[in-house]
């Protein structure tokens, strides 16, 4: 299903909601939190660079938007106790979550799957695929304490097209198609809406990695497509469950 980019939201959009953001801290991450926290949503960040974390954070507060919280993880290496903890920390300080983006990904090196790098394959599939699952089973509890939850996978053309070279990112988000589809059946008579989401080329540190000689001013920064993640927050989006959107 197709969606567009043109939502018009009030500051006052998602006031009193709770959302989580995988890969807050730069990228299409940092695009989504600034518009979410604009939008009124106390973002809880999670991502493994403080620094760079520390420095989107910074840029919420100064434009007066609703302040985020910090949650530094490092999705390769987290276990399901952190997990467990972070389920623990979000019931405690929110008593509900209303949101769960899964946003952050790597993709490596694109290579043929007979030579694929046995390290970089195993480290796209727990970043891309393990930690969405143990983060959404985790979080499973704290979404349904909220009257309108909603969990958001990005994915991506080759999450739904396979194509040569694009190895473990592609498989990953296939799976991550998968999981979501399930999810969504699962969960259909609860307060969880679940989707995925492909935003499509953006100018981002990933699009310039895969994509070196291309112009990476040709693609749209990540800031004029988060508005649409937003949408699918908002109770605008609340019939969408099971959908692969792709955004136009
Ligand atoms: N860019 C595109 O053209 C495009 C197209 C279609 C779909 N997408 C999807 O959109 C989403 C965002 O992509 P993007 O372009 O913004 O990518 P990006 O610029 O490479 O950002 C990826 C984010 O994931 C985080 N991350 C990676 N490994 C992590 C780990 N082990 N623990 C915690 N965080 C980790 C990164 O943090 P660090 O800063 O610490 O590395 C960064 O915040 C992805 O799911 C991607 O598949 C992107």
């Amino acid at each position: 299903m197709k969606i567009s980019n043109d939502y018009k939201f009030t500051k006052d959009e998602l006031k009193e909601k709770i959302i989580l953001v995988t890969g807050a801290n730069r990228g299409f991450g940092r695009a989504i939190t600034i518009d979410l926290a604009k939008a009124g949503a106390t973002v809880i960040m999670l991502g493994r660079d403080l620094g760079s974390l520390e420095d989107t954070y910074d840029k919420v507060v100064k434009l007066n938007y609703q302040e985020p919280i910090l949650y530094p993880l490092d999705l390769e290496g987290a276990t399901p106790e952190h997990y467990a903890q972070l389920a623990k920390d979000t019931l405690n300080h929110f008593s509900k979550l209303d949101g769960l983006i899964h946003n952050a990904s790597i993709v490596g090196s694109l290579m043929p799957i007979e030579q694929y790098d046995l390290k970089l394959w195993y480290s796209i599939l727990q970043i891309n695929l393990n930690a969405p699952f143990m983060l959404t089973q985790f979080l499973m509890p704290v979404l349904k304490k909220s009257s309108d939850a909603r969990i958001l996978f990005l994915s991506s053309d080759v999450g739904r097209n396979a194509k040569a070279y694009w190895g473990g990112y592609s498989v990953s988000k296939f799976a991550i198609e998968s999981l979501s589809k399930i999810l969504s059946e699962e969960l259909e008579n609860t307060n969880i809406r679940i989707n995925s989401f492909d935003p499509g080329p953006m100018r981002t540190k990933m699009r310039s990695s895969v994509y070196p000689t291309e112009n990476i001013n040709n693609n749209p920064p990540p800031e004029y497509k988060s508005k649409s993640v937003v949408y699918l927050m908002s109770k605008a989006s609340k019939n969408l469950n099971g959908e692969q959107l792709t955004l136009v």
